[in-house]
């Protein structure tokens, strides 16, 4: 498979492409198409490389691959990338998932998923399109990530625990079983979270507590 990552600038870029390098795919190129305004906390966005594709090269018909993947980390702006590619007439977005993952087999995968090195994910979990999921998380089983929902690194998510649309999970915290998150919170690292989450909201520590309300989505981006 030779995969085309889209929206290259952020740092996830290199750990999409030791992805591939595992899998034994391709990488066939980079094309930085992030949004341009700068972020609220621009700190995980390196500069534009001039190097790199431009999105009118994706349909030029001149780049030889398979499938695209998005690479950033805000479930806001991988839907803007997403937009932006379904607006040019292309779709071909596959399923990226690390060969050191164990993925259940009654578990719904959907289009768009990218999955890094040694995650779990149990029975009967859905993955609804363009959840990225970071190295050494765990998704119980029943659980749903509904569509562009973001776990960080060390996640550990319980069984039937729904992360609604655009949810952030920081790196290394906790949702215990049968906790409902909702649309575009956002989950602080660390935070061990106990008891349903409002939409919009920021939760931090341990048991988890709403620090802030209507927020706008993580680094200012919502789904
Ligand atoms: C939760 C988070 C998104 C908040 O970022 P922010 O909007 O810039 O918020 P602030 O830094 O202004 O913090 C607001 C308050 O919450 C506290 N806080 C922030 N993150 C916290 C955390 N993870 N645990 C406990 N407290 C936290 C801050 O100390 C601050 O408290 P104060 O008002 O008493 O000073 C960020 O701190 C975080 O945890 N990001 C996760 C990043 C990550 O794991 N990425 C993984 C991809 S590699």
């Amino acid at each position: 498979m030779r995969w085309l990552v889209y929206g290259a600038r952020p740092l996830y870029t290199a750990e999409l492409a030791e992805v591939m390098a595992r899998r034994g795919d391709s990488f066939a190129g980079a094309v930085d198409n992030m949004p341009t305004e700068e972020l609220p906390n621009g700190r995980n966005v390196t500069d534009h490389d001039p190097a790199w594709l431009t999105p009118a090269d994706v349909t030029s018909g001149g780049l030889d691959f398979d499938s695209i993947v998005l690479s950033a980390g805000p479930p806001g702006i991988r839907k803007v990338l997403r937009d932006e590619l379904l607006a040019r007439g292309v779709d071909c977005f596959g399923i990226l998932i690390d060969p050191t993952a164990t993925v259940a087999s009654s578990a719904t995968v959907a289009q768009g998923v990218t999955i890094n090195a040694q995650v779990v994910v149990g029975a009967a979990a859905v993955l609804d399109e363009f959840v990225q999921i970071n190295r050494s998380s765990s998704v119980g089983h029943h659980t749903r990530l509904s569509a562009f929902v973001t776990l960080g690194p060390g996640v550990t998510v319980a069984s039937s625990v729904v992360l609604e649309s655009g949810v952030f999970v920081g790196a290394g915290a906790t949702v215990i079983t049968r906790v409902t998150v909702g649309h575009n919170a956002i989950v602080g690292a660390g935070a061990v979270v106990t008891e349903d989450v409002p939409p919009f909201s920021l939760v931090v520590g341990n048991p988890a507590r709403i620090v802030r309300t209507e927020t706008t989505g993580y680094l200012g981006y919502t789904v």
